[in-house]
């Protein structure tokens, strides 16, 4: 049987003439990511997370789950420091083996350089190559910018999610999205394929 490997490597040079490197996560990438988050949840409520949370512990245990459980997780590095990531989150269970959860953040200094849909690119690729048929997300519905590049990806809206997000402002709503990868009618190939 003939195996091919999704593509989980993307290399180049940022506009601001640094190099950077898409590949798989690493452990060592937990203090950096952690760092990533943190700083994000600090600009305000773009992602669900707070500053402080989760520490580097959580972090990497997290990241070692998500491709125990089947999923991917891709970290942008820029210059050597973790820059963005991408991850796809399985869920236990036949009845949910289909779908894959995606979430994706990019530091604030390397935003608006195609970075972050590069990522997503990346990871919508793995989903087809390992078989998804559906990559799901939740966003808040005012972070225009994400849900900017989700619907230039093709993900469509599937409704609101009440109350979903306890965040210092109040319990938030999320806007449901997805992506179909396959359908009926689809040739693409089975589940064959495992993450590195
Ligand atoms: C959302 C995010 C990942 C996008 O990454 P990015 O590297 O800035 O995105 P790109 O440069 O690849 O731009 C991709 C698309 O985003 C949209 N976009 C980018 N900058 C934008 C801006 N200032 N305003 C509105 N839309 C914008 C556009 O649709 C753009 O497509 P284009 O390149 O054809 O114009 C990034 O902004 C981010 O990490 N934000 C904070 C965390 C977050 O919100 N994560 C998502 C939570 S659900």
């Amino acid at each position: 049987m003939t195996m091919t490997r999704p593509v989980l490597r993307r290399e180049g040079t940022t506009r601001g003439g640094r190099p950077y490197v898409i590949r798989p996560s690493q452990d060592a990438d937990a203090p950096g990511l952690a760092a990533l988050i943190d700083a994000v949840a600090g600009e305000g409520e773009l992602i669900a997370a707070v500053p402080g949370e989760p520490d580097t512990i959580e972090q990497s245990s997290r990241l070692v789950s998500i491709v125990l459980e089947g999923g991917l997780t891709l970290t942008l590095e820029v210059d050597g420091v973790p820059q963005g990531h991408v991850m796809v989150q399985r869920r236990a269970g036949g009845h949910y083996a289909h779908v894959g959860e995606i979430a994706i953040l990019v530091s604030n200094e390397q935003r608006g350089a195609g970075l972050g849909r590069l990522l997503m690119e990346t990871a919508i690729e793995w989903g087809r190559v390992v078989g998804l048929a559906k990559l799901s997300l939740r966003v808040f519905p005012d972070n225009r910018r994400a849900i900017a590049l989700y619907r230039s990806l093709g993900f469509q809206d599937e409704g609101l999610v009440r109350g979903e997000v306890r965040m210092p402002s109040g319990d938030r709503d999320m806007l449901l999205m997805g992506l179909a990868l396959s359908g009926p009618g689809s040739a693409r190939p089975p589940a064959i394929l495992q993450n590195e």
